[in-house]
């Protein structure tokens, strides 16, 4: 399941992820009203689910899905041209998609855009994160052309992102030493977001340093996973988890789980780990 910019915006602000302020508009006039709530350095976004905005053309010629305004007539005008037209980007195929809203926001001044994204590698069973200093571009285009700009961090699932780790992505982003605390909180932020809302993927594209050195989420786009089979406490077994409990099943939050459980049982001292039983599910086993 995909969400729109606008609800993923509301999900980082939730979890202390910094965003521009900004609102949704469903009619031009209403994109009027919040740009003049905003003030004068604004940005107008059509809302679909796919990337690829800016560099898209609406299917009656007009060009760009992103766009700068300085004044609410700006806005009430690009949002005409947006809302009730269809797009057309390298990600929507042909017929494009039907923008129905648009995401009025303030406007950042952008020093460098980054990459940075949590993603469910099913090759190792758990998170990994990507980082890039190449944002703001396809970044599996950056993946064919330019394979070394892009950073993979493994996390422990049931350890989660450690400091050491959110530092050295900090550091190979570019960050000096005494301006890694926003970026390395803002990471942890979104590997919780990434964890406590179950999502198969949090991508922010571009993440922005602004002129005045912050850092702060431009673009974004979650997925999240499509059945939650996620039990909030465990201790033991697979009965409680039914077929989720399966890893073939794709319970990778039960594992995740399972293993967190594992290991909070070993710290009081008890012998158990998570594995496969002898009935093949995935499970806390006993010693
Ligand atoms: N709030 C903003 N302030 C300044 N520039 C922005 C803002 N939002 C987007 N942009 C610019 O527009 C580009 C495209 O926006 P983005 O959200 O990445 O959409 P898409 O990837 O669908 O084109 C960004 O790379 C950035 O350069
Ligand atoms: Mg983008």
């Amino acid at each position: 399941m995909n969400i729109h910019e606008y609800q993923a915006k509301e999900l980082l602000d939730k979890f202390g992820v910094a965003t521009p302020p900004g609102k949704v508009a469903a009619t031009a006039a209403e994109a009027e009203g919040i740009a003049r709530s905003l003030g004068n350095n604004l940005v107008v976004k059509a809302q679909i689910h796919a990337g690829g905005r800016g560099k898209g053309t609406f299917k009656d010629g007009f060009q760009g899905g992103v766009h700068l305004a300085k004044t609410a007539g700006q806005v009430k005008d690009l949002a005409e041209k947006m809302i009730g037209n269809t797009l057309v980007t390298h990600q929507t195929g042909a017929d494009g998609r039907l923008v129905r809203k648009v995401l009025v926001a303030e406007s950042v001044q952008i020093e460098k855009e980054l990459y940075f994204a949590v993603v469910m590698d099913r090759g190792c069973s758990g998170p990994v994160i990507i980082a890039s200093t190449r944002g703001g571009m396809d970044i599996e285009h950056v993946a064919e052309t330019e394979p070394d700009a892009i950073l993979r961090e493994k996390v422990h699932p049931a350890l989660g992102l450690q400091p050491y780790q959110a530092r050295k992505l900090s550091k190979l982003l570019g960050f000096a030493p005494t301006e890694m605390r926003e970026p390395c909180r803002m990471f942890h932020a979104v590997y919780n977001l990434f964890i406590e809302s179950d999502c198969s993927l949090v991508e922010i594209n571009p993440l922005v340093v602004t002129k005045g050195g912050g850092s702060v989420c431009v673009g974004c786009q979650n997925q999240f996973r499509r059945q939650r089979a996620v039990p909030s406490t465990c201790d033991s077994g697979h009965a409680r988890y039914g077929r989720g409990g399966s890893p073939r099943g794709g319970g990778f939050q039960v594992q995740f789980e399972l293993h967190r459980a594992g290991w909070r049982h070993r710290l009081y001292g008890q012998r158990c780990r998570a594995g496969h039983g002898d009935d093949g599910y995935y499970q806390l086993l006993w010693r």
